[in-house]
């Protein structure tokens, strides 16, 4: 049985924006709440292309970039709170995964009285404020995916909200706002798609079509390489490999979900605020040596697709890419692991690491 729902229509390509504006048409003569962080919407450029293509369809705005990275539920409530406060009829994210993950929370949250109790629940409810998400980075494809991540201070970790209410109506997925990022995120957001892919892979959930899916972001990622870990600018071909990359793993794990390896990467972030690309790079290769036991067959085809020959060369090419592991104490391995292990994600791979395994990985990832 083959089950795949991708209901965003997506424009990619330089230009999107304002080549494909007339999608604003439908909402001429009414209000959109613009969800940002502080710097990247404006500093690429994409909020300007936006406001742009809304005043050409007589469509008022308000710009919120109060969005910090790792949003908590307080801050998408509050989000929720000024978008009915303006009478938004639509939302717009710009930005990373930080950014996009918040404005389809508060689409939902803005149509939707869920209690902050119920929110990692999710909604049966189909409905919420249609999206329009505009990716600033090239790593979550969160403009494809019906999930929402956020940090959960009551689990100590970072907790994914769905619905399919949240899958945004319209991505405009260009590479030129990808431009402005450093070296440094565009290596650790470029991972962060290359694990979806290579976690869809893994995924209870994978079929033939997600795989391929998977295959294509990888080879992606694998031909971005040399301009990752070179000098040289990178350039706008690569940038849009990356952000394609990004996209297409995306619509894999919209079908799929994300396993163990951001499970554990949660736990990086949530408490020693490791970027959330770079920490699933650091889990990556030994949670694969870990599944490799259970499962050689699935680590070989992925290593394959890498185009590598062993998880020996998996870590070099991790530690090229993002450097220095963090040290970690024992102690806290302890609770990471065990946070983890509770983690919904890590319940859905084909192959489900034991608590002990998951410390071993840890203890192996980290310095
Ligand atoms: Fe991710």
């Amino acid at each position: 049985m083959i089950s795949f729902s991708m209901p965003v229509r997506v424009f990619f390509g330089e230009n999107a924006v304002a080549e494909n504006s007339a999608v604003f048409e439908r909402f001429s003569g009414k209000k959109a709440f613009i969800v940002t962080g502080a710097r990247s919407a404006k500093e690429s450029g994409a909020l300007r292309d936006v406001s742009a293509a809304l005043s050409k369809h007589a469509i008022e705005y308000e710009v919120w970039s109060d969005v910090v990275p790792n949003p908590g539920v307080e801050l998408v409530y509050r989000g929720a709170k000024e978008a009915r406060k303006c009478g938004a009829a639509f939302v717009i994210g710009i930005g990373g995964g930080s950014a996009m993950d918040a404005a389809k929370v508060i689409a939902l949250l803005a149509v939707n009285p869920i209690p902050k109790a119920a929110i990692f629940a999710g909604s049966p409810e189909p409905k919420a404020l249609p999206v329009i998400q505009i990716p600033t980075t090239s790593g979550t494809g969160s403009e494809v995916t019906p999930n929402s991540v956020l940090s959960n201070d009551t689990d100590m970790t970072k907790t994914s909200v769905a619905s399919p209410a949240m899958f945004a109506d319209t991505a405009f997925v260009d590479p030129r706002y990808t431009v402005t990022m450093d070296r440094k995120t565009t290596a650790d957001t470029a991972v962060d798609a290359m694990t979806h892919a290579v976690e869809g892979m893994m995924s209870k959930r994978a079929g033939r079509l997600t795989d391929a899916l998977a295959a294509e972001a990888i080879g992606c990622f694998v031909s971005a390489e040399p301009a990752l870990l070179g000098e040289e600018e990178i350039s706008m071909k690569e940038r849009a490999s990356l952000l394609y990359a990004s996209t297409v793993a995306g619509m894999v794990i919209a079908q799929t979900g994300t396993v163990g390896v951001h499970a554990m990467g949660y736990q990086l972030t949530y408490h020693r605020s490791v970027p959330h690309g770079r920490a699933n790079g650091f889990i990556l290769t030994d949670y694969l040596a870990a599944v490799e036991k259970h499962d050689p067959v699935i680590v070989s085809t992925i290593l394959e697709e890498l185009g590598l020959e062993d998880l020996c060369e998996l870590r070099t090419l991790m530690d090229r890419l993002l450097g220095p592991r963090p040290a970690v104490s024992d102690f806290e391995i302890e609770g990471f692991a065990k946070r983890a292990a509770a983690a919904p994600g890590m319940r859905n791979g084909a192959v489900v690491l034991t608590e002990s395994e998951i410390r071993s990985v840890y203890r192996r990832s980290l310095a």
